[in-house]
């Protein structure tokens, strides 16, 4: 039976969460879509009704406050939430689902405002009260983590008994022609980008300088890229549940205009998070700084290019000798933004996470307690993903350090 789903949070990926749930009413009977700004949920209503054909319901909610979240939550008596808002508002919207009874499901694990620190160890947590209460807590089913995650489980499952070592790749090849912008909130973008990388390599984490590392590699669909070392957070999980692991790394692509600049930004100081007195107010230089850059919303329409993002995964299987597969997604700014007015990389965010709450709703990966998206069986979703707009390959490869090394 189709189900109510309450999507938290009206940005970007929160459109993109919108038009695809309203494509598939035999799963989500009926959407209402809550944000801060309830005019941003308005405009994405008349947007889908116009692509879709059908009425979803807005409303304004602040979910740092739980008693708040709590109310909407009774009016509108989800089966599940969707959270798309940003990752401060995990714990809350997580505390309000426990109070009402209801499902959730993210994208980003939390992390604190005050605190450049993003683990799962706060969201794990909750791992014996979502069980106990009989309910499913899905965390990380966007791209990176989220797709990343299944395309290991995936490999796991179809091709090895033991993966040895994970290199996850993600190119945005998109060019957008303005001289400085980032593609999703760039307060969460920068404050990634800007701390030291990490590895996790014979059990232990590897700490490297912010861009230690780089390679060039030459990406399907959008050619060759610098790509960078950097810490990202389905290593932190991946880690735990690959058996044989040795080492996880992630690469991220960056051109050479996008990190002039943000080497400017971090010597003026505007990365900081910090509060400083400006004429007798507090400011957050990096929140600040948010309010001068283009809305990453704004970048749809002149987005062109693509993105690529997959796993390079090395392994055995019957103890024979190691082999490599590639497994990746390539998705088209245009494309995107034609079925849901948005690029691609709100697109590869929010396709994954209605095919997590999809999965949920049908009751194919609903069981009780807190998910990383490697525990889930990877065929369904893997399916989905060719069905609903993310098709995949995967291929016969070499280990990353054989074609594309140190530089
Ligand atoms: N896993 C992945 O692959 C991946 C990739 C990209 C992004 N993400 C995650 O996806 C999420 C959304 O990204 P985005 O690019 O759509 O960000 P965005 O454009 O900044 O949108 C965030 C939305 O959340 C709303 N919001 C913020 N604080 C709120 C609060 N207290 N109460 C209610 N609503 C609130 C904002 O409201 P206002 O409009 O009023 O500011 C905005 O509409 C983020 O958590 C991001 O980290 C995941």
């Amino acid at each position: 039976m189709a189900k109510k789903v309450l999507i938290i949070g009206a940005g970007g990926v929160g459109r993109v969460v919108a038009h695809k749930c309203a494509e598939y009413p035999e799963v989500f009977s009926d959407i209402t879509l809550a944000s801060r700004t309830k005019s941003k949920c308005d405009a994405i209503a008349v947007d889908v009704k116009a692509k879709t054909g059908r009425e979803i319901h807005t409303a304004q909610v602040d979910a740092d406050r739980v008693p708040e979240l709590v109310a909407l939550i009774r009016e509108v008596k989800p089966f599940m939430i969707i959270n798309v808002a940003l990752p401060y508002q995990d714990l809350t919207i997580m505390d309000a689902c426990l109070e009402t009874g209801v499902h959730y499901l993210d994208t980003a694990n939390y992390e604190p405002k005050d605190e450049a620190k993003f683990e799962y160890k706060w969201q794990w947590a909750y791992q014996d009260r979502f069980r106990e209460a009989g309910l499913m807590a899905l965390l990380g089913s966007g791209f990176d983590p989220g797709v990343t995650n299944v395309f290991c489980a995936h490999a796991l499952k179809h091709h090895f008994d033991e993966i040895h070592t994970v290199d996850i790749l993600d190119c945005n090849g998109g060019d957008h022609g303005l001289p400085f912008a980032t593609n999703f909130n760039p307060e969460i973008n920068i404050r990634e980008i800007t701390q030291n990388g990490r590895y996790w390599e014979n059990g232990h984490w590897v700490e490297t300088k912010p861009m230690q590392y780089r390679r060039t590699f030459d990406f399907e669909g959008v050619g060759k890229k610098n790509m960078y070392l950097l810490y990202h957070e389905e290593m932190e999980s991946l880690c735990r549940n690959l058996p044989g692991l040795k080492r996880i790394r992630f690469w991220m692509t960056f051109g050479e205009s996008y990190l002039k600049h943000l080497e400017v930004i971090h010597n003026l100081g505007l990365d900081s998070i910090e509060p400083i007195e400006f004429e007798g107010h507090k400011i957050v230089p990096l929140q600040f700084l948010k309010a001068l850059l283009p809305d990453p919303a704004s970048l749809g329409p002149r987005t062109k290019g693509k993105t690529n993002i997959g796993c390079i995964v090395t392994g055995t299987k019957g103890g024979g000798k190691p082999f490599t597969r590639y497994i990746y997604n390539i998705c088209d700014h245009q494309e995107a933004y034609r079925e849901t007015g948005a690029q691609a990389v709100s697109y590869t965010t929010g396709v994954p996470a209605m095919i997590g709450a999809k999965l949920m709703c049908e009751s194919t990966w609903l069981e009780s307690g807190v998910w990383n998206m490697e525990q889930r069986d990877p065929d369904p979703f893997m399916r989905d993903l060719n069905a609903c707009g993310l098709p995949w390959k995967d291929i016969e490869f070499k280990p990353l350090d054989e074609v594309a090394p140190q530089q």
